[in-house]
């Protein structure tokens, strides 16, 4: 017998605000088409006035906690993936603590930029194996839209605010690939690639800064290394690519998650695709992407799952999950 972090129940809260890729070509020089065609991106949520990276983190949680069927002083834990937390500290785990009423437990964030919910999703898996918690509130939560540099086409057209929230709880099982439950992590980074993303801004400059990419470059690194692993991933967990039901990347560019797919041999029609309609919202695509999969039918209880992202750092990793 063993111990794995079994999914209790998922969430996500996006902005009411929806622009299209054609609000763009007022101020930019860009077209629907360019952005449509490199990206796959057709629109994106933006925070309003009154959305916070801790706001929405708090609404994709009680949204996790509703269909978990549990309360928020059930959670033992809070482990919130963002690079773009409200304030520099606190963080805005704890935040989400306060809002959600919690007045026991611990709250933390991780920052691995768009790698963060994976990152997030291996340390609360570490936590509930080291019995520290047994049931671990797991959220990505951004607000891109405010390190945006709106006159830099490159990226600005790119990005886009959200959040979303997995209840993970400890479960006794078999030890085996066919338990639910988190059945392997792998993680990465290689931090002499930094100048390729970045933010230009922190404690060492007294703003806050933009994000600056180099988009290429980037996705030249992209698919070698999330086909990577995800294989690392899947050989830890004992599967192999015919027992995938659904690969849930990070949605930054549709061309990246064909790529990525391709390598690792799984039809694009076992793959949840959302960037259409959110951009990338960086670590909370992942949450967000798993919520509206399981909302619009396509995962189902049992289901095996890989999920792989890489971002800033470079920062990259997979984990793969049963339902
Ligand atoms: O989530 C974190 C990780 N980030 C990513 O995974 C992003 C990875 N990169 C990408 O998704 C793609 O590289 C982009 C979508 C950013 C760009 O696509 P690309 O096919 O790599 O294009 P490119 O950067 O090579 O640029 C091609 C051309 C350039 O013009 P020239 O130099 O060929 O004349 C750009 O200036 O497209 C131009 N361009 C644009 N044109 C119209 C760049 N942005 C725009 C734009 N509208 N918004």
């Amino acid at each position: 017998m063993t111990i794995r972090a079994v999914v209790r129940g998922a969430g996500h809260y996006l902005p009411a605000r929806v622009v299209e890729n054609s609000e763009f070509e007022a101020t930019l020089d860009t077209t629907d088409e360019w952005i449509r065609s490199r990206s796959g991106i057709e629109r994106r949520h933006f925070a309003t006035e009154t959305d916070t990276t801790s706001s929405m983190a708090t609404a994709a949680a009680q949204a996790a906690l509703a269909d978990s069927g549990l309360e928020a002083s059930d959670i033992d834990a809070i482990v919130l993936a963002t690079s773009t937390a409200d304030l520099t500290f606190p963080s805005a785990a704890t935040m989400v603590q306060a809002q959600l009423g919690m007045t026991g437990g611990f709250a933390f964030d991780v920052q691995a930029v768009c790698a963060g919910f994976v990152y997030a999703l291996s340390n609360a898996n570490a936590l509930i194996l080291s019995g520290q918690a047994r049931r671990v509130l797991v959220i990505g939560a951004e607000t891109f839209s405010k390190i945006m540099d709106w006159t830099d086409r490159s990226t600005c057209v790119l990005f886009g605010d959200g959040a979303g929230a997995l209840v993970l709880e400890a479960e006794e099982a078999a030890g085996e690939a066919s338990d639910r439950g988190i059945l392997a992590c792998d993680l990465h980074s290689d931090g002499r690639l930094r100048d390729l993303l970045y933010v230009d801004g922190g404690v060492s400059t007294g703003t806050s800064g933009y994000l600056r990419m180099q988009g290429n470059q980037v996705f030249r690194h992209a698919v070698e290394k999330l086909a990577a692993t995800a294989h690392t991933a899947m050989d830890r967990a004992g599967v192999t690519a015919d027992d995938v039901d659904w690969i849930v990347p990070h949605q930054a560019n549709i061309r990246i998650i064909q790529g990525t797919a391709k390598k690792m041999n799984v039809p694009m029609d076992r793959v949840v695709v959302t960037v259409q309609d959110h951009g990338n919202t960086s670590a909370a695509s992942i949450p967000l992407a798993l919520s509206v999969g399981r909302a619009r039918g396509q995962i189902k209880d049992g289901d095996l799952l890989v999920t792989e992202a890489i971002g800033g750092g470079l920062a990259w990793g997979a984990v793969v999950l049963r339902w």
